[in-house]
Parts: structure tokens; sequence; C-alpha cells
């Protein structure tokens, strides 16, 4: 049986993303320093801006982080740079500003957060003490973990694909994955169906109820903290399952197991929040 290559994607996704709007105009400001494109700029040997492709703070979901450091600027610490970052509370409004957090985000990070004009007035408040601009070392001890971080994934033969998990103690093949939109082929050229398992830390920074939905193939196990949260029957039955679950701030040990065959379809797991409305997916897709 030829089993096919994988894609994972883990991507930090809005609950209603078509609604919401991405508009440039209000992005030329920033596009003075870091480009149109996003790259951004050098004028001689010194950088006007770095590049908001390959920031944490765009591609991560760091939205009030980004918030922060749009109204107060960066210091200049970094010889790199012609300039300090300047702070732009005072000439950008609320809506000004969540225009350019879901456009930055949408455009260079690849996933658009939700960020609203209310959202930014909260956020000014809450930093209106603070007169300076940030250094970096202070933003980077800001920055919150992942929600999944230090994906590795294990294979182990599976005796018969869709029965029961059988794994052996000797895995047929390991490796690590980095979380955010990266591809991985832990299946490819393998020529027989696999127990895959994926772990991982699960980061979660505010307490609150989360949902959990799995849709994978039977058999399928996820566990969190060494606890069975959810499992699909191994003999038909749903292939897919939803469990709500409340949990503390902190890192919990996260583990996802399945049985790769071509009978069975993709994994895909999402993770809500009630508070926060925000959602998080790790899919599969079987690339020909
Ligand atoms: C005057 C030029 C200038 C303007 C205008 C400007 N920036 Fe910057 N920006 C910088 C510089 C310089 C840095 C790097 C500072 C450092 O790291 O020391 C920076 C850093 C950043 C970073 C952090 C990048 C990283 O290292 O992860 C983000 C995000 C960012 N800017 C977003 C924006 C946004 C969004 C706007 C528009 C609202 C904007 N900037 C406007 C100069 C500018």
């Amino acid at each position: 049986m030829k089993l096919a290559n994988f894609l994972i994607a883990t991507a930090i996704a809005t609950l209603f993303p078509g609604a919401l709007t991405a508009d440039s105009s209000s992005y030329l400001i920033c596009a003075s320093c870091h480009g149109k494109d996003g790259l951004g700029m050098k004028l001689n040997s010194k950088w006007l801006a770095p590049s908001l492709h390959t920031s944490k703070y765009v591609t991560g979901d760091q939205a009030e982080l980004l918030t922060a450091l749009i109204l107060k600027g960066i210091a200049k610490d970094d010889a790199r740079y012609s300039q300090p970052m300047m702070p732009l509370e005072a000439i950008l409004s609320d809506a000004q500003i969540a225009e350019i957090v879901r456009y930055t985000t949408q455009e260079f990070g690849g996933q658009l957060r939700d960020v609203s004009a209310d959202d930014v007035a909260t956020w000014r408040e809450q930093y209106q003490d603070q007169a300076l601009p940030w250094h970096r070392s202070e933003l980077a001890a800001k920055l919150s973990p992942e929600i999944l971080s230090e994906l590795h994934f294990t294979l182990y033969p599976a005796d018969q694909a869709g029965g029961d998990i059988k794994s052996s103690d000797q895995p047929l093949r390991s490796g690590g994955i980095a979380s955010n939109l990266l591809s991985a082929k832990p299946l490819a050229n393998l020529d027989r169906p696999a127990v895959v398992v994926y772990e991982g830390l699960l980061n979660l920074t505010q307490a609150d109820d989360y949902e959990f939905r799995l849709s994978a193939g039977p058999g399928s196990v996820l566990k969190i903290d060494n606890e069975t949260l959810g499992r699909l029957e191994t003999n038909g039955g749903s292939s897919s399952l939803r469990v709500r679950k409340g949990f503390e701030p902190g890192s919990y040990r996260f583990e996802l197991q399945f049985v790769a065959s071509a009978e069975t379809p993709s994994p895909e797991l999402t993770l809500r929040t009630r508070k926060t409305r925000k959602s998080f997916t790790l899919h599969e897709t079987a690339t020909p």
C-alpha cells in the first residue's frame, strides 16, 4: 500500500475570519520603514526596519503585543538599524491600529488576527502609563508561548489498519516538527500502515473552558497529561468527538495518536476557548 505524504499545519485561527476585512491604507505609515511588501528596507548599510514576515509579533498569536509595540515604538538598541521605531500612539486612531494589525497579520503573518477598535482602546488604556518606547528585551520577555510547542512525532508499525492501536517499543521513525505552518513527511516512503503519535506541550495562558474537536479514523486517541480525553471507537462508530474541559493556565503534555492508512481520513483537531474566541487546528492533509 502506498502511503501519502502528509502536511502538518498548526494554525491559530479566528472563529469567523470570513467576516473580517483587512485594508491596506493605514499600513502605509509602516510601509515607510518596513516597505510595502513588509520585507524591511535598507538604506546604505543600515536597515530602516526589519522584515515583518519573520516577526513573531506578526506571525504569532500576539495581537496585544503587536498593538503595544505600535503604540510605544521600539528604542534603538540595535546598531543594525538607522533609527528607533517611533511611537505612533499620538497619530493613529484605535480603528487604524486595528486595521494595521489585521492587515499585517493577514498579509505577512499568514493568519489574520481578529482585533477590533475596542480591543485597541482597551490596550491603549492598559499601557497608558508607559511613557518610553519598548526595549527589545522587554518585548521578548512578554512573548507568550505558542499554544502547541516542542511538537514531535514517532511512528510505530500498526498490525491492522483501522484496528486496535498496537505500538511496539521500536519506533519506525521519529522526528521533530516545529509548530506553525510547517510541512513534515513522517509517512513518506513507508509501505505499511503505521501508528503515528504526536507529542508536545500544550501551553494555555488563561483559565478557560477548552473544547477539543477531533475528527480522525477509528482508534485515534487524544491524551492530555497522560489522561485520555477522547477516544474514537476502534470498530466503526462515530469518526468525530467533542470534549470540553476546564484548564488552569500552564503547560500540559499533549499526545495525539492515530492509525495512518489509505482507508483512514486525515485527522483534524481543533481547540476552541469559550472566552477568547480563539481556535487552533492541527490537521494533516494527504498530498499525492
Ligand atoms: C520610523 C521607521 C518605522 C516605522 C514608521 C515603523 N517601524 Fe516597525 N520597526 C522599525 C525598526 C527600526 C524596528 C526594529 C527595532 C529593533 O529591533 O531594535 C521595528 C520593529 C518592528 C517590529 C518588530 C520586528 C521584530 O523584530 O520582530 C514590528 C512587528 C514592527 N516594527 C511593526 C511596525 C508596524 C505595524 C508599523 C506601522 C504601524 C511600524 N512598525 C512602523 C521602524 C519603523
